[in-house]
């Protein structure tokens, strides 16, 4: 796995890593501009008002409308950025989504302390779910008699994907607030009980990646880690028909 395209940054193992980089890197930059500056303007102030004899201080602060005008101006800049670029591009993103039918759909729950994760199975459909089946094996309570049911699949920790296809990840928790974090995809989101909340990329590279738990959840938080493997797409297909045998699972 390559290094990501800028210095001191993790590998990249996702189609839109990069970006992701890209944009960390102009935040940093303009936040150093900002930092720069404002130090400058600091020393400039310290030797300009500095304790000379026969000076006194003005208690009424800057007078004149300039000053006004800048402010509001300033205020107005923020507020076109933020309704004109921010929220059409947050909105443009999150939209983007691709479609179930040509993604591979996991969910993932995360809890005290692994991630657990439901495939559909070989025959791509969700089976049904209903709290009384609920196990310590089986968080998400998969009706195993409905249609779609039988063939589901459930791992824990050991998440495999086909390479070069989109993935869709839905994050939930069983119990309190976890965060999923796969760094080398460049994609992170909490996991909140009662909400499924969909998270998406297309792996680019063969290869194991860490998940981690990104939420302080409990004494074990630190040892809450999971695997995501890339594979290619055939083995990923045997992979599935071979844990989906009748339902069984493997809960460790
Ligand atoms: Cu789960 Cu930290």
């Amino acid at each position: 796995m390559k290094f990501g395209n800028f210095p001191g940054t993790p590998p990249i193992g996702s189609a839109h890593g990069a970006e992701i980089d890209l944009l960390i890197w102009f935040i940093h930059g303009l936040m150093l501009i900002l930092f720069v500056g404002w130090l400058a303007y600091y020393a400039f102030v310290l030797v300009k008002f500095r304790a000379r004899k026969g000076s006194v201080a003005s208690y009424s602060g800057a007078r004149g409308k300039y000053t006004t005008y800048i402010e509001v101006g300033v205020a107005i800049i923020e507020g076109i950025l933020l309704v004109g670029l921010s929220i059409p591009l947050w909105k443009a993103n999150v939209e983007a989504f691709p479609a179930d039918a040509e993604s591979t759909v996991v969910e993932v729950m995360g809890r005290q302390y692994n991630w657990t994760a439901h495939y559909a199975g070989p025959d791509g459909k969700f089976g049904k779910k209903d709290e009384k089946f609920v196990t310590v094996s089986d968080p998400f309570g998969i009706d195993r008699k409905s249609e779609g049911g039988a063939d589901d699949v459930i791992v824990v920790n050991d998440i495999l994907v086909p390479v070069d296809k989109p993935v869709i990840f839905k994050i939930t928790s069983q119990d309190v607030i976890h965060s999923f974090s796969l760094r080398s995809m460049r994609v992170m989101q909490d996991a909140i009980p009662g909400m499924m909340v969909p998270i998406h990329f297309v792996p680019k590279v063969i290869g194991t990646n860490t998940i981690n738990c990104a939420q302080l959840c409990g004494p074990g938080h630190y040892s809450m880690k999971g695997v995501v493997t890339v594979v290619p797409q055939d083995q990923f297909k045997t992979w599935l028909k071979s844990k989906s045998s009748g339902g069984t699972t493997d809960y460790e």
